[in-house]
């Protein structure tokens, strides 16, 4: 493919020089001079372990070369891959200044042309950013819409400074985001020869996920040091505690409690949160990250009450009390919180719960469900009862007759879905809004 990268930082070099050793045809498009004598030079405009040596080889055989020029290097290319710089701004804002720049340029230097383009975003931006401002600035300036002619893709990057050639060549995965598959398929085709998982998603899921994954990383990195500190103030080595914590790949370093919902609650996570967090008050440790969890949750019930209370009807179904499904435990669960706020402020609460129904009249649980929330068990009815009485239909736990049941719900009624329910072939005739989806 004949394809111009703009912006030949850290990530359009890396990229220029490792799809040029690919068989591209690739032309870095900078506004320093200095750069684009480099490149055309043979050699690397960035320090990065590999690069020397492609640019060398991109030099000698033609296919890397640069110009300060990006309306020349558009007019010979099938596509225009964009990594120029995202900075923060002082307020920690976006600054797409540059971004917006070049959408205007390529876009005029696509006006009047009939041969296909795909513009490739590859630089770090907020979700809604192409399609709310880059797609507007380019249409704009060529005076066409998107679609067959010219076509935008949001491409995220995922290699590391230090070694990203070779994260290049072995990414965790490559994303493309896309309006439609005529242009996706331009940007698949550049990564033909790399051996990774491809994802296609809407261009806004792409842009959402290279901020979760770099947060991610963030909150990794707080949590290890919050975790070792607090090991060192007891005399322990944090670093093997880590080193076993990585150990389980079930719960710790997996999937498990990844899925957007609701807040969490139980016997066991707030409990020992508060634990540790008394010990390290106690100790003057701060440790701002492990503290802020508790209110994150707290915030988290906050919006799933403010979902009920904004609709502004007062008949509600909770389908599940417990804090997850597949039990009994009632202790510190979230939504016991929210029938109890609800209640307070005065709503017709119908629950449902069929394991704290018969642990209500059998089991270890009995004397708790009893002596702490008898307001609450005496709303306990069945499914059927509380979706019929429900304007709104809250659904708590994972029951598979919940699905059923939402799915006979009245035009009229509406469903919050707390829990993230799986796809269902009949979608209800109510509305549903997920807490997060
Ligand atoms: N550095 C990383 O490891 C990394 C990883 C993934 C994503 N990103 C994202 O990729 C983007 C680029 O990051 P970077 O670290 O390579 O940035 P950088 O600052 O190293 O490079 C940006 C380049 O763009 C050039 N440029 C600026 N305005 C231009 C214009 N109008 N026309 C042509 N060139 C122009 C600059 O001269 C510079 O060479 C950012 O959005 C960043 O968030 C960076």
């Amino acid at each position: 493919m004949k394809l111009a990268i703009c912006g030949m930082g850290y990530v359009g070099s890396v990229t220029a020089a490792c799809l040029a050793k690919a068989g591209h045809h690739v032309i870095g498009v900078d506004v320093s001079p200095e750069k684009v004598c480099m490149i055309q030079d043979g050699v690397s405009p960035v320090i990065e372990e590999g690069l020397p040596s492609l640019y060398e080889e991109g030099a000698r055989t033609g296919r890397l070369t640069a110009t300060l020029d990006l309306e020349a290097a558009v007019e010979r290319s099938d596509a225009t891959m964009v990594a120029v710089g995202t900075p923060s701004q002082p307020n920690g804002s976006l600054d797409t200044t540059a971004l917006e720049r070049v959408c205007e340029q390529l876009g005029r230097a696509l006006r009047g042309r009939t041969r296909p383009h795909t513009l490739i975003v590859r630089s770090t931006v907020l979700p809604g950013t192409t399609r709310s401002l880059l797609i507007p600035i380019l249409e704009e300036a060529a005076g066409k819409p998107c679609g067959e002619e010219m076509g935008v893709c949001y491409n995220p990057e995922f290699m590391r400074e230090g070694t990203s050639v070779k994260d290049f060549y072995t990414p965790p995965f490559t994303v493309i985001g896309s309006t439609d598959d005529r242009h996706a398929a331009v940007a698949r085709a550049l990564y033909e020869g790399i051996d990774a998982p491809l994802e296609c998603t809407s261009i806004e899921i792409a842009e959402m996920l290279k901020y979760s994954c770099n947060a991610f990383h963030a909150l990794k990195i707080a949590f290890a040091n919050e975790i070792g500190d607090f090991a060192a103030e007891h005399g322990v080595d944090g670093r093997e505690v880590m080193r076993l914590l990585c150990l389980d790949r079930k719960l710790n370093i997996s999937p498990a409690y990844l899925r957007p919902g609701f807040a969490f609650g139980g016997s066991c996570l707030p409990k020992d949160l508060r634990a540790m967090l008394y010990r390290a008050r106690q100790q003057d440790l701060e440790l701002p990250l492990l503290s802020s969890i508790l209110p994150s949750n707290n915030a988290q019930l906050q919006r799933g009450l403010n979902m009920i209370m904004e609709d502004g009807r007062s008949r509600i179904a909770l389908l599940g009390l417990t804090f997850k499904s597949g039990t009994d435990d009632l202790r510190e669960s979230p939504y016991v919180e929210l029938a109890e706020t609800l209640l307070g402020k005065g709503y017709d609460v119908r629950i449902h719960d069929e394991n704290v129904a018969t642990a209500r009249l059998v089991g270890a649980n009995a004397a708790y469900i009893n002596r702490r929330i008898p307001h609450l068990t005496r709303l306990l009815t069945s499914v059927e009862e509380a979706v019929e009485h429900a304007e709104i239909v809250v659904v708590c736990t994972g029951q598979p007759e919940y699905v059923d049941a939402i799915s006979r719900c009245r035009p009229d009624q509406k469903v919050i879905d707390l829990l993230g329910l799986p796809k269902r072939e009949t979608e209800p005739v109510c509305p549903v809004k997920g807490i997060a989806w």
